[in-house]
């Protein structure tokens, strides 16, 4: 199984764990950390609809959780014929923990249709190092 087969696979089986009782629209999402693991999160809405959240912003949480701190490789699928990429928000907080040339694969049911670069999402994108060394925790 090839790395991409891998993160196509946890997507998917995290897309089928997706809470969408009002877009009706599941989206997956894993990603491959610095060590080689795999990290996968689905959309969780809430009734409160500002309070749901994206599949992306699952994988990284559960990947800070496991203790990743690097996004080395991700992919995120979701239904329809429109690419599915990844919201403004999510974009910004994968750039917390991935490079410019980090690739994002953009999958439909039968797999991926794009890969995209982090900065070809996020040009120009404000990041840590903006804030400078000293200003960055350990934790
Ligand atoms: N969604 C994601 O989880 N990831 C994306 O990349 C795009 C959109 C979710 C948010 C919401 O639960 C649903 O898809 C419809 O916007």
């Amino acid at each position: 199984m090839t790395s991409i087969d891998a993160l196509f696979s946890a997507a998917r089986a995290a897309q089928t764990r997706a809470h969408t009782p009002y877009s009706r629209f599941p989206v997956g999402a894993a990603l491959r950390d610095e060590a080689g693991r795999i990290h996968a999160g689905c959309n969780v809405e809430n009734a409160a609809y500002p309070q749901g959240a994206c599949a992306e912003t699952g994988a990284i949480s559960a990947m800070v959780l496991a203790g990743g701190r690097r996004i080395a490789e991700m992919l995120v699928v979701g239904e329809g014929e429109a690419l599915v990429t990844p919201c403004g928000g999510c974009r910004q907080r994968i750039r917390e923990f991935a490079s410019p040339d980090t690739p994002v694969h953009v999958a439909g049911p039968e797999g991926v249709r794009r890969t995209l670069r982090l900065d070809e999402l996020l040009p120009f994108s404000f990041g840590p190092d903006n804030l400078g060394a000293t200003t960055r925790g350990a934790a």
